[in-house]
């Protein structure tokens, strides 16, 4: 009864790599207990996802090739659009949540579109907007870009508006820092950047102020729902953010943080279950109203 914070399963979105072809079930070695999914293989996994709870999934996509400009990304049978009508054929009841960013689907590696060396932020708008129309066409609930351009909730949210989408909601990842804490996804979504790093669109670890302003921008753009990402180095953001804003926030508990507990725990060097409650409940006590992680479905089956 005097407990301040609780964590249940409906508090989840768990993370799903999809990827062309058949009977394709690739563990991803960093991430144990994830995997590279085909789309015939979901069904288990979408199964299981309903019976613990969980209400919703992320979606990423692995694109059958990559070129400069991402052409797979808005594709109308891009893996991810494909991916959404599979979900909601199997599971109509689970929460569809695209991530929308070109990295995955472009040779280059990148969030947007390369112009002599640099991401030209201008350009790269048009794409994402694409992007987002084309998810929500396939019958995405919720579009949540990740790229970190500078307008592009505002862009995702007149381009939805235009055609027909007016209902989606865009859950931004609003202030979402240049991390070496991606690395693990990186390898489960191929999307390494090829050359330089991120550091031109995402954020400086060093800066919380920028993380508000970055919020405010989103909020103001049209973001119903905003994101701290990563979670665990960024309570102090998750807690500020909470204080100045009333929109739901969700924090990201991302691939490093998740590899970090099971490299320990497969050395038997922490309690792998306590530490794994313990670090979401930090996420939500600090004040996030939704966490995205690949421990969801063990924690479901904990707390059942
Ligand atoms: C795409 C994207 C990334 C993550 C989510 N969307 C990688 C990146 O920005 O390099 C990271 C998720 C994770 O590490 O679990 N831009």
């Amino acid at each position: 009864m005097v407990r301040e914070t609780t964590l249940a399963a409906d508090d989840f979105i768990y993370p799903l790599f999809v990827t062309h072809g058949q009977h394709v079930r690739n563990e991803i070695s960093s991430m144990p207990g994830n995997y590279q999914l085909s789309l015939d293989e979901l069904r288990p996994e979408l199964e299981e996802l309903v019976e613990l709870g969980i209400p919703g999934v992320l979606l990423f996509g692995l694109p059958a090739s990559k070129d400069p400009l991402g052409l797979e990304a808005y594709a109308t049978d891009g893996i991810v659009q494909e991916a959404v009508r599979a979900v909601k054929r199997v599971a109509p009841q689970l929460m569809v949540v695209t991530d929308v960013c070109l990295c995955e689907y472009t040779s280059h590696g990148h969030c947007g579109v390369v112009v002599d060396g640099y991401v030209d932020n201008d350009q790269t708008l048009d794409l994402l907007a694409r992007t987002a129309c084309s998810h929500a066409e396939a019958g995405a609930d919720v579009i949540a870009p990740s790229d970190m351009m500078d307008g592009r909730v505002g862009a995702i949210r007149s381009a939805l508006d235009d055609n027909g989408f007016k209902t989606t909601p865009i859950m931004a990842y609003a202030a979402k820092y240049a991390s070496a804490f991606y690395g693990p996804f990186r390898e489960a979504a191929e999307s390494a950047p090829q050359f330089g790093d991120r550091t031109t669109y995402q954020m400086d670890p060093s800066n919380v102020r920028e993380a508000l302003r970055e919020i405010e921008l989103d909020i103001q753009e049209g973001a119903d729902i905003v994101m701290v990402k990563p979670a665990l180095a960024y309570l102090d953001v998750i807690a500020r953010a909470r204080e100045r804003f009333d929109l739901p926030i969700a924090a990201y508990n991302v691939s490093g943080e998740f590899s970090m507990v099971k490299a320990a725990a497969r050395n038997g060097w922490i309690d792998e279950r306590r530490v794994t409650l313990e670090i979401l409940t930090g996420i939500k006590r600090a004040g996030a109203d939704i966490i995205i992680t690949y421990h969801a479905k063990e924690v479901a089956k904990w707390l059942k």
